[in-house]
């Protein structure tokens, strides 16, 4: 198949033991993804034992699902559920070809991460994070393998959205870039190659919606009215339905991260407490059935 733009002729690493670090949302559905549609075994790891078993949870239940709608059988739906281990441990990420980092979006805590990581893994393991909004270039500075790193962004629920955004630094190598489409593929995603700019290009627009409909609730427009009001325009899920799913503390501090590359446009709510506490997030939160509690 012809290779889209950008994508180096070189030949992909093959992936045959994949690394998710953190057992969050995002963690536990590219975990889940991965297994399913690599068939290898997945490792995930966080900072306590209850936020794994939480992580492995999710993904056995969401297995479950798939055997409920005749998509799986009980067999099949054990043997992904076992290609996922969890650990607190990060000498699990030894012998991964590739591992992905989705852990709280705050540049510290993914730049500790991925020093750990090149303690433990071989210097040609690909580090890729699901940043949303921070520096790729920036998580890789101080490592001694720099020309290993990319960012590999998916969306919220990573089983149905169909993008991948693939963002190359100054410094990533061929073969991490080669991976990175060869791996999307796998997963039947669709891949866009980006440079390393903050939000790159997906979150710049959507968090731009989301910033001007926290405005309007701050000067006094209802959350129910404005989803009400904008759900017709043909958006899959209304703005404060949406703020309710990627979670309104991951929404503030991917605004930040806009805020401060790009300035006022990308407007931060002093409200965000209010918003949490406002019923908005009960009422238009959703479980995969679409349905609202
Ligand atoms: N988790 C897992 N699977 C889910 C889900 C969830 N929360 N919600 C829906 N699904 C699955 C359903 O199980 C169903 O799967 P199958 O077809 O395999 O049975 C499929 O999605 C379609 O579900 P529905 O028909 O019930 O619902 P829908 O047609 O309304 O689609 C949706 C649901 C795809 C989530 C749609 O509402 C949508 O596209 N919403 C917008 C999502 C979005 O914008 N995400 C980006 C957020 S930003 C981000 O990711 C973080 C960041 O970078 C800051």
């Amino acid at each position: 198949a012809k290779k889209p733009a950008g994508v180096p002729q070189v030949r992909p690493r093959s992936v045959r033991r994949v690394g998710v670090v953190g057992a969050g949302l995002m963690a536990s559905q590219l975990a889940l993804v991965f297994a399913q549609q690599l068939r290898v075994p997945v490792v995930i790891s966080d900072i306590d034992q209850e936020r794994v078993d939480r992580g492995l949870s999710y993904i056995a239940e969401q297995n479950a699902k798939q055997v409920k709608k005749g998509r799986l059988t009980q067999d099949q739906a054990d043997s992904l559920t076992g290609l996922v281990t969890g650990s607190t441990d990060k000498s699990v990420y030894a012998d991964a070809d590739f591992v992905i980092e989705a852990v709280f979006e705050e540049i510290g805590v993914k730049k500790q991460v991925f020093a750990e990581l090149e303690e433990i893994v071989s210097p040609e393991t690909i580090l890729a994070t699901n940043t949303s909004s921070l520096s790729v270039t920036e998580m890789a500075a101080d490592l001694k393998h720099p020309e290993r790193v990319i960012g590999f962004h998916f969306f919220n629920p990573v089983q149905v959205m169909p993008l991948v955004e693939i963002a190359r630094t100054s410094q990533t190598a061929e073969e991490p870039i080669a991976t990175a489409f060869d791996l999307a593929a796998t997963l039947r995603k669709t891949p866009v190659l980006t440079k390393d700019t903050t939000a790159f290009v997906v979150n710049r627009l959507l968090l731009r919606l989301m910033a001007e409909v926290q405005k309007a609730f701050d000067h006094g427009t209802d959350a129910r009215t404005a989803d009400e009001a904008l759900k017709p325009l043909g958006l899959p899920m209304s703005p404060f339905e949406l703020l309710a799913m990627v979670g309104l503390p991951v929404a503030q501090h991917v605004t930040e991260s806009l805020n401060n590359s790009y300035g006022d446009r990308f407007y931060v709510s002093p409200n965000v407490q209010s918003l949490i506490e406002h019923d908005v997030t009960e009422v238009w939160s959703t479980d995969e059935s679409g349905a609202k509690h």
